[in-house]
């Protein structure tokens, strides 16, 4: 077997990609699968062609990476890939549009709207943003419409400081999503499809010690508190689980996904969003859950290159 992982990136992300691909690359090693880690660039296609692999594992984030682009060029030059196709990485990983046909199936999901930038520097600017936190509520997330690992998103809990965390969400995106806040438990649930259809890991429930799951909570080991199985009533937890079946199977998610969410008060599950390239870093939630499961993450990671080959 030669595996190609794709690591890095473009994204803000590529210092997560870059653990996330050592993961998979140190685990497909450990089973002696042919490994070979390689970050995008004007080099790939020629890579790609002079020294064609059996398969590529795309672990890129962000930008470039779970929005399709990379697996457009993938498709192009026939690699066979691990994960989800192009168009479905390009809906899953646009928040507003994903949230949108999860609301149609009846999935609730946080109140919210985008704003663009351009809309932001325009004169009628403070009104709109005194009119738009009137309309969602406080506090609110401000956060890129497209993007990961919390960069540019901003927990707000007064008008007055809606404009700064804007401004911060606009160096990442051109356009924010302003979303109500919703308050619960935070759940992140993984979805794993091994041939015999998609099935979720068991949900892990995050607990930050600052309250936020910041780019620090997620990747500093002991700053985030995180339990599987979760504390909530196996009710809650089969609704969550359904939730995250539902997401995969509605954007049309290939192999593994891993879908984030709230439960509130009344043990209802609250659709965030769902990741196509979800993180594999040492403190990353989708490794937790499927070691929770009893799945060794190296024969996981083997099943899904074999899956993409075939
Ligand atoms: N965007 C990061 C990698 C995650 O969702 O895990
Ligand atoms: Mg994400």
């Amino acid at each position: 077997d030669r595996v190609l992982v794709l690591a890095g990136g473009l994204s803000p992300e590529h210092e997560v990609s870059v653990h996330s691909g050592r993961s998979v690359a140190e685990a497909l090693r450990r089973l002696d699968v042919e490994v070979q880690v390689a970050d995008v660039g004007s080099g790939l296609l020629d890579r790609l062609a002079a020294d064609p692999p059996q398969v590529v594992f795309p672990v890129l984030h962000g930008a470039a990476g779970e929005d399709g682009a990379i697996r457009e060029v993938l498709e192009l030059v026939g690699a066979p890939y691990v994960g989800a196709r192009p168009d479905a990485c390009r809906l899953a990983y646009t928040k507003p549009a994903a949230k949108a046909l999860l609301s149609e199936k009846g999935v609730r999901v946080p109140r919210g709207a985008t704003l663009p930038k351009s809309a932001f520097h325009d004169l009628g600017a403070p009104a709109l943003l005194g009119r738009l936190a009137d309309r969602i509520g406080l506090p609110l997330f401000v956060k890129p419409d497209r993007g990961g690992s919390a960069f540019g998103a901003t927990p707000v809990a007064s008008v007055s400081d809606l404009s700064a965390a804007l401004v911060s969400c606009f160096a990442y995106s051109d356009s924010a999503l302003v979303e109500e806040q919703v308050q619960g438990t935070e759940l992140a649930v993984g979805v794993l499809d091994t041939g015999e259809g998609p099935v979720a890991l068991p949900p892990v429930e995050i607990v930050p010690d600052g309250g936020v799951y910041d780019y620090a909570a997620r990747y500093t080991a002991g700053r985030t508190e995180f339990f599987c199985p979760a504390r909530l009533e196996e009710p809650v937890l089969a609704a969550a689980t359904e939730v995250a079946l539902t997401a995969h199977r509605t954007l049309g998610l290939r192999d593994f996904s891993r879908t984030d969410l709230i439960v509130d008060a009344g043990g209802e599950p609250i659709f965030l969003e769902t990741n196509v390239a979800p993180g594999l870093t040492e403190t990353s939630t989708f490794p937790m859950a499927a070691a929770a499961a009893g799945l060794d993450f190296a024969l996981v990671c083997r099943e899904l290159a074999h899956q993409a080959y075939l």
